[in-house]
């Protein structure tokens, strides 16, 4: 009986060739976890077990931002639950008949989780009831985001590589939110211009040699980022100022779609310049100028208000816009490729389409269905199947709130 269940194993494993990754992200406000069975080799398809997003907005949204420390509390409490859900969506979820002894093991996981005591109390009783999960590689953000947050998915990634003995591989954020894009492509046609447009981040990104080998080895090359606020944060403060809710993007891009932009003027900043620079900074101050003149009754109107969110996204679109598409002739790209939280944003979208139609024929855009564009364990499991062979020693991992792509 033995035997044959041995030989059943054996067969599976060479003849399908998958493997299973369970992603951690917590570089941000969002826990988010997802399992993904991955070819081994070049051909086969992605598929998604589970995909997982534990939201902070609703506690954010009272502060109008996020707070690092705040939103380090909710990624403790809130992870746990998140992998239970991940791990019960994969039909993946089974409990010991009786509790798991971890005595031996419980001083290193006190170690690795000394900084984040609300998990600790969370984690012994999870891994003593838990089975081990059939999962092959574990990948985890190590940067860049808010540092404290970092460190909850990185220690936790850490606690279950070392509890379950599952090589890990650490990735980059920025990188995750351009490889989600190959969730449904095999190729990418090189050379490529990643714009990745976050709360955090915004930069024009070269990508020369990829993985098509589904390997490690992508060549980036930072063409240009912001010099100030990022594209996401310039939703986010203006919508601040116009006294809506956190997070400003998605609310701004609602509002817009009542009314026309070019009622009120705003700036667009650096939109002419040679390099491939953005700064966000002075249209946000433009817009608090602008508003605080109005006099209180037309603050609160709801068609001025209207006009404002029409103008901003249109602001910040034609930026964002005019240097991708002159960075993609300059650098005789054949792909324009989007990620990041503000790529959820419709407009910009659609006026991608209608100006590459118009001055790049022949350019293919490539960007996240809308659950994929803001943070989520997905992206983080496609990069870390690009870098399965990088595997670290969980002891070497640290969060790194900094870490750039090139
Ligand atoms: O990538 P993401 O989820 O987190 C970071 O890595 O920062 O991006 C979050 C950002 C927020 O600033 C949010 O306002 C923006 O993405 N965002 C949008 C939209 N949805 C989210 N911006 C514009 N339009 C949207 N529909
Ligand atoms: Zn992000």
């Amino acid at each position: 009986m033995l035997k044959i269940e041995i030989i059943q194993d054996f067969i599976y494993n060479t003849e399908l060739n998958y493997m299973i990754i369970l992603a951690i992200e917590t570089s941000c406000d969002d826990t988010g976890i997802a399992i993904l069975e991955a070819p081994d080799k070049k051909g086969g398809d992605f598929s998604v077990l589970s995909n997982i997003v534990s939201s902070q907005i609703e506690v954010h949204k009272k502060y109008g931002g996020v707070f690092p420390a705040m939103a380090k509390r909710e990624h403790q409490k809130n992870i746990i639950p998140t992998l239970k859900s991940a791990l019960t969506e994969a039909k993946m979820l089974k409990n010991h008949n009786s509790p798991l002894p971890i005595s031996n093991k419980l001083s290193t996981l006190k170690n690795i989780l000394e900084r984040e005591p609300e998990l600790l109390k969370k984690i012994t009783p999870f891994l003593k009831k838990c089975e081990k999960p059939a999962i092959d590689l574990i990948t985890v953000t190590e940067g860049p985001g808010l540092e404290p947050c970092l460190w909850v998915g990185v220690n936790f990634a850490k606690a279950l590589s070392f509890f379950w003995d599952i090589p890990i591989v650490p990735v980059n954020h920025i990188e995750s939110h351009i490889l989600v894009n190959y969730l449904n492509q095999k190729e990418i046609a090189l050379p490529a211009i990643a714009l990745v447009v976050s709360g955090g981040h915004t930069q024009l990104i070269l990508m020369n040699k990829i993985p098509t080998s589904r390997q490690a080895g992508a060549n980036y090359k930072i063409l240009g980022e912001t010099r100030d606020d990022a594209a996401g944060e310039c939703f986010d403060k203006a919508a601040k100022i116009l006294g809506l809710e956190y997070p400003g993007g998605p609310i701004i891009s609602k509002l817009a779609e009542k009314a026309e932009p070019g009622r009120i003027n705003l700036p667009r900043p650096m939109i002419d310049t040679k390099n491939y620079d953005f700064s966000f900074s002075g249209l946000k101050t433009a817009i608090l100028y602008y508003h605080q003149k109005q006099p209180k009754k037309i603050q609160k109107n709801k068609q001025y208000i209207a006009e404002m969110s029409a103008e901003i996204q249109q602001a910040i679109v034609d930026v964002l816009i005019k240097k991708t598409i002159k960075a993609t002739k300059d650098f005789n790209a054949k792909t324009i490729i989007l990620g990041g939280g503000v790529s959820a944003n419709h407009e910009l979208k659609t006026q991608f389409v209608i100006k590459i139609h118009e001055n790049l024929p022949g350019v293919k855009f490539l960007f996240p269905e809308i659950d994929h564009s803001t943070d989520n364990g997905l992206m983080t499991a496609i990069t870390g199947y690009f870098h399965k062979t990088r595997t670290k020693n969980w002891k070497e991992l640290e969060a790194k709130a900094n870490l750039r792509i090139a």
